[in-house]
Order: C-alpha cells, then structure tokens, then sequence
C-alpha cells in the first residue's frame, strides 16, 4: 500500500519515478522562501508532533532549491492560484506553488504521502518516514469549497469549531459558512445588544429527534463564542487558508433575537413579549418585522460583524421567511403600500435589498439563499443554491454568482443508507456514493454561465446532531467524497470512478481514525452511534427532483 496512489482528494496528476524512496531522518531540514514563513511554521509544527524528528531550518540550495536531505517550499509563479507542484527525488522534496493557498495544500499532500500516523499529534512507535520518488502536480476546481456548520441549532464550542478547521484543511476546504443565528439560538457575542447573548444564546429544554417526536430533554441548552473567540477562530481559519463566512439569518429564523428583544418581532401582530428561544424544529411563524427599528437593529449587528470577519461575503440567509404576520400587520402592509412594493415577497425583497446596498457601500458582498432571487437581488449579491439547482441556474443566467448546494445532494444532515439502526433518519438516503457523484455545474449553464459557478458547499444542519460524536457521525465520511468533487476536476460527473475511491477510502479511513474523527464505518453504525426510539422524519416518498 503506498500512499501515493490513495490521496484524498485525488490530486490531478501523479507520476511516479521508480523504486527509490527519500527517507526522513534527524538531519531533514525544512526551508521555505520568503513570505511561505506560515506554511512552513505549520508543516513542521505539524510534522515534528507526529514523527518526532525536529526538522531544523535548513539553509536553501542552490538557485533557491533544496538542499541534500531536505523539504522546501518554493514560490513558482507558473503554476496556478492554490495549485501545487511537489517533486521528490535524489534525497529531496520540493514543493513548488505561484502563492501561500497553494503551498498550504501541498504540504497537506506531503502528510497524507507519510501515511495516516502522520495525522496523529505524537510518535506512537518507532517508524520510517519515507516518501516515494514522484511528481505530483495539483490545482483546485473551484474557488469556493465550503462546509456549514450550524452551530444555532445546537452550540458547537470553539474547540470543536477549530478541530473542524484542521479537519477541513486536511481535505483542501476553504470556506466554512458559520450558520450563528436562528430562531433556537443566537451564538455571537454583539456588544452593543448583550441581550443578544444574555438571553438569545440559551434554551431551556431542547426536542430530541424530529419535530414530532414526543421526546424532550429538559435541561439547558446554549453558548456563544465571544469577540476574542471569533477572532481566534477566524485568525485561526486564515493560517489553514479558510475564510469565515458568518451567517446572520434575516428576516426569518429570527425568534431568538425576538424573544431578547420584542420590539423586533410584529408587535402589532402578536405579543411578542411573550416569546421565549424557540425549543422545537421547523419554520417559525415569527418573524422580524420589516420596519426602521429591525434596520437599525441589524445595521449594529452587521457593523460589529464586519470588524470580526474580513471575509468579502456576509450571508444575510434570506430562507424560509414566513409571511403570515407580515400579511396581518398593519404597518407591513403601510410599507408595501408606501414603497409601492409587490405584496409580502416584495416586502422580503426590499429588506434583503437594504443590507445588499449597506455591505456594497462598504465594500463587502452579500450572499443569501436562494429565496433572494425573488426580488431580483442587487447586482453583485450572490446565491447559495440549496432548494435543488434551479436558484442556481436561475441566479447564473441572471449574471449572479452562485454557491452550489443543494439539499437533495450535499446536506449532510440526510442519512446515510436505509435501514432501522441508521441513527435518526431525517429526510431521504445519501451514501457515499450519492454525494461522490455530485456535480456542481448544472449542465444546462453555457460556459459563460457556468463561470459564475464559485463552488460548492455541503452543509450540516444539527437539529438531529447535539455533540461533536453526532456531527461526526453524519459529516464523515460523507466530506472526503465532497471534498474531491470540490477539488478535483478528474472526470465528467457520470465517469467519476467511485471504485477508486472506496479504494483509496481504506487508506482515507486509517487517517480519519488517526485525526479522531467518529465517521461512520462502511458497514453501518457502531452500536452506540444508533439511537433506537429517537423518532426522525417520516420517510414519505422520493425526493424532489435536484
Ligand atoms: C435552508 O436549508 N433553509 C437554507
């Protein structure tokens, strides 16, 4: 078994060259060119916890090449952005890259050629460390590989928010999508409001399993990351070459911070004093109301989310707005009126075109799910395609651009396979193979079009997911698929070999046992990642169409 031939995800080009191997011993050096200081500060932290050796700094070769029995990172303005060349030979590894994204990926190439113990953070046994003469060349597909968490639902502590970061570096994704706000709970710490976190980020009783179910579990349920934890957590994402995608959900999926502060909600409509953080799943009726005080509310929030997150898109959500309150409100229907705006959708498309106009005034761009395509969003907003691909399709001939993620592929809260021990069966079957065969690129988009396809993102909603074992359970092995219709730009959707896959998946396996990962094992859940008499969705037929 070598390495070599078992990467994950697959890079575009391996060529091996014969027998020899280049051997790290005490006396390996690591270099790195000006400005790859990061990369090379992560490679050898990285490697010298896992193989013991101390991997000194090395003094660059000749013509900036590397030295006998040493690795090298190299800046080669040939090769493209994120792209990578590592070539290994006479007792030395180079790994070449045009910028630091790149150099990044090629040493998380390089610790998957070492093998799975690589991945661990201390030398278990005696070991010898080769590497294969080879050439890899690589580059991504897309520029958006994305991973939401929602950590709404259920609270994900910081520790596990950056465990997912190495675990989304280590399969060369590059966004993770932060879901911090809906109607169970508000997760970030907004100076100017403290209610936000004082009485939003908690619920006292959570429902276990499907909305329907009978079961409850009646202890609190909260937490928040505060301003020093986002920014430990975005610093900490920009060193693996992650951006932080914050999403605040406007002007649906809002009952928490209505029930912090009830002059948010339809007052005219209902007592909104009376609400409390929703403790069930689903769509709540009570929304935002669409008037000044919500306006200036958000405008708060968001400014103090753009000093937190650099990121060039802020998700304004914009999903699953239910009208029924706007429709009773008075003062929703004097808007309409007085805007002269198409009914409710126009209501909702006026207030997502607000915060379009007051993050491109600061140089940010928004991002919304698909429903934002209902109003005709401003141009240079863009779409996260979840309801199938037709918001996408939709948003790209439209000139928009356009996160691709729909829910009959790549939410990975659907389960896994068929069968009464799968654990909480919420919505339809998504093996591993299912989400292997996922193609991003609707192929009714000209080439035109389809450039404004930025990637892809699978996305994990944790109603049914109340600890990291759980998010574990569905997400993996489900991402490493992802990750590789992400990154790799192998072979048309209907020839990817997913024999190949589950091949290199044996080797895949040992690295996730290695990283500490609860993935689900090929032949079905443990018995303590079952969970008889936890009701799910009832299973009523196929899925739409995607
Ligand atoms: C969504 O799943 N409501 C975006």
């Amino acid at each position: 078994m070598t390495s070599l031939t078992h990467l994950i995800p697959a890079a575009q080009s391996v060529t091996t060259r014969g027998d020899e191997t280049f051997v790290l011993d005490e006396d390996t050096t690591l270099t790195a060119s000006p400005g790859l200081g990061g990369e090379e500060r992560w490679l050898r932290m990285t490697l010298q916890a896992a193989t013991g050796l101390p991997l000194r700094e090395g003094v660059p070769g000749p013509r900036g090449g590397a030295a006998d029995n040493s690795i090298g990172l190299h800046h080669d303005p040939s090769l493209p952005s994120e792209g990578y060349r590592i070539t290994i030979r006479d007792n030395r590894t180079l790994i070449g890259s045009a910028d630091t994204a790149g150099a990044f990926w090629g040493a998380q190439t390089l610790r998957q050629l070492l093998g799975p113990d690589a991945h661990r953070r201390a030398l278990l046994r005696p070991t010898r460390w080769e590497l294969p003469e080879a050439e890899i060349r690589d580059r991504p597909r897309f520029r958006w590989r994305g991973l939401l968490l929602d950590v709404a639902r259920h609270f994900m502590p910081k520790d596990g928010v950056l465990r997912y970061l190495d675990l989304m570096a280590a399969h060369k994704l590059n966004v993770l999508h932060l879901h911090l706000t809906d109607d169970q709970g508000w997760r970030v710490e907004i100076k100017r409001h403290p209610k936000l976190t004082g009485i939003a980020s908690w619920r006292p009783r959570t429902k276990r399993g499907h909305r329907a179910s009978p079961l409850w579990v009646e202890t609190p349920h909260g937490g928040y990351y505060t301003q020093d934890d986002i920014r430990e957590i975005v610093a900490y994402a920009a060193d693996r070459h992650i951006t932080v995608v914050p999403e605040i959900d406007v002007p649906g999926h809002s009952q928490a911070a209505i029930a912090a502060y009830p002059e948010l909600g339809n007052t005219d409509v209902i007592d909104t004093t009376a609400l409390t953080v929703w403790d069930t799943w689903g769509i709540s009726p009570n929304v935002l109301a669409p008037g000044d005080t919500t306006l200036r509310f958000y405008e708060g929030v968001f400014e103090e989310i753009l000093d937190l997150f650099p990121s060039e898109f802020i998700h304004v959500g914009g999903d699953e707005c239910a009208k029924d309150q706007w429709r009773r409100s008075p003062s929703a229907q004097a808007r309409i009126k007085d805007l002269g705006l198409a009914g409710e959708d126009g209501l909702q498309s006026w207030f997502i075109g607000h915060f379009d106009r007051w993050l491109s005034a600061r140089g940010r761009r928004l991002i919304g799910w698909d429903e934002i395509l209902e109003g005709g969003p401003a141009p240079g907003a863009a779409v996260s395609s979840w309801r199938g691909r037709a918001g996408g399709i939709a948003a790209a001939r439209a000139g928009h651009d356009v996160v691709m993620c729909p829910e009959q592929q790549v939410y990975l809260d659907h389960r896994q396979a068929e069968g009464d021990d799968e654990p909480v069966p919420i919505g339809y079957v998504r093996t591993l193979e299912d989400v292997y065969r996922f193609e991003p690129v609707p192929p009714e988009l000209t080439a035109e079009q389809a450039r404004h396809v930025l990637g892809t993102q699978a996305n994990v909603w944790t109603e049914a997911m109340e600890d990291q074992a759980r998010v574990d359970y569905q997400t993996f092995p489900r991402l490493a698929a992802f990750a590789e219709v992400a990154w790799s730009a192998l072979a048309a959707p209907g020839e990817r070999d997913f024999v190949d896959f589950e091949r290199r998946m044996t080797v895949h396996y040992a690295r996730l046992d290695a990283l500490g990962v609860g993935y689900r094992p090929p032949d079905g859940p443990k018995p303590w990642q079952k969970r008889p008499g936890v009701l799910g969705r009832p299973l009523d037929g196929p899925p739409p169409p995607g």
